[in-house]
């Protein structure tokens, strides 16, 4: 089976290869899936540039990805959640950026009849991470005024939507040109970061932050917008503790107690009653210049909405 791997830690140029891999063989409690859309996030690009290696090293050639849809094409003896040629979102530990994966069948969900493949890709981790930073970590109330920073981006489009069907005040904020976009999502008030002052119209109105932008570029603004005593949360970098005002600062990572079936179902049903929209920048055809020009893409400040990968 063809597969897109790095071969070390460099440019995408450099490192990227196709290599062919030998099926692996199925164990219980997981299927075998074949890849039809896989998405590309920013962790990827980080990862294959090297600036991950103190906290996770990679042995080569490494397949990346965790977010996928596709279709099952074996099933362990006896399993009962899936049958063979169900559609399915997938969310391994890696190894999506090629045509298989065998993963553990807790770490997928059937998905709507009216889902695309590279729409249900590009719910995975944007997604899971929208669902468990809002009903997990903040549990947030929608008596709760919350300011979105990176609203246009993969989490933060999901951000957004999710809060407005909670019923949250939402203040949102990305490049004007994303405007329309954001309102439309569910934004009740928008100030572009690039033609305005945010921190001027939105001063101390937020009970909690939350910093989506990539990278954590926009600290000065959310410690303005946030009021005295609320939550700021980020994505990347907290703001440095001499800035900050007096609240709660909360750093989102991935736990193991947040279950993805619950974050699945979430999505899933969201988007199958038509009250999740799905941004998608552009589909790239299933080959390595691909994989190429998405990570080049992403690398810098590319237009908002998923890069996936699909077959046609
Ligand atoms: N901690 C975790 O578990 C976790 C999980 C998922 C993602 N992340 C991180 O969260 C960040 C967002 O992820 P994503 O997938 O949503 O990325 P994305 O789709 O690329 O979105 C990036 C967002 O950042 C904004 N942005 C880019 N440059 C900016 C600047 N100079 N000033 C202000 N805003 C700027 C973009 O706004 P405009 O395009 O409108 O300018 C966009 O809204 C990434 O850094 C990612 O690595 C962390």
């Amino acid at each position: 089976m063809k597969r897109f791997a790095i071969t070390g830690y460099g440019k995408p140029h450099d490192v990227f290869e196709t290599i062919t891999d030998q099926p692996r063989e199925i164990t219980p409690g997981h299927i075998r899936v074949a890849v039809q859309a896989f998405a590309v996030n920013p962790y990827d690009i980080s990862l294959r540039s090297g600036a991950q290696q103190e906290f996770r090293s990679l042995k080569f050639p490494y397949v990346m990805g965790n977010d996928a849809a596709g279709i099952v094409t074996e099933i362990f003896p006896g399993e009962t959640d899936f049958a063979v040629g169900d559609r399915v979102v997938i969310h391994p530990i890696s190894g999506t950026y090629g045509q298989e994966v065998v993963l553990p069948n807790k770490k997928a969900a059937k998905i709507p009849e009216t889902m695309s493949f590279p729409k249900a890709a590009s719910i995975v981790t944007t997604g899971i991470t929208a669902y468990n930073l809002l009903f997990e970590l903040l549990q947030v109330d929608s008596s709760q005024t919350v300011m979105v920073l990176g609203a246009s981006g993969g989490v933060g489009s999901l951000l957004v939507q999710m809060l407005h069907q909670n019923k949250n005040h939402i203040l949102a904020s990305a490049a004007q040109k994303n405007e329309a976009k954001i309102k439309n999502w569910g934004a009740d008030e928008f100030v572009a970061y690039d033609t305005a002052s945010p921190a001027k119209t939105f001063f101390e109105q937020a009970d909690i932050v939350i910093d989506a932008t990539k990278g954590s570029k926009s600290a000065d603004l959310g410690l303005k917008i946030l009021k005295p005593g609320g939550t700021y949360v980020a994505l990347n970098e907290l703001p440095n503790p001499a800035d900050r005002k007096d609240g709660t600062y909360l750093s989102f990572a991935p736990k193991k107690e947040y279950q993805d079936q619950t974050a699945f179902e979430y999505l899933l049903n969201a988007y199958g009653d038509g009250k999740l929209v799905v941004n998608i920048a552009e589909v790239l055809p299933f080959e390595l210049r691909s994989v190429i020009l998405a990570h080049e893409k992403i690398a810098g400040h590319p237009a908002a909405g998923k890069i996936v990968i699909a077959q046609s």
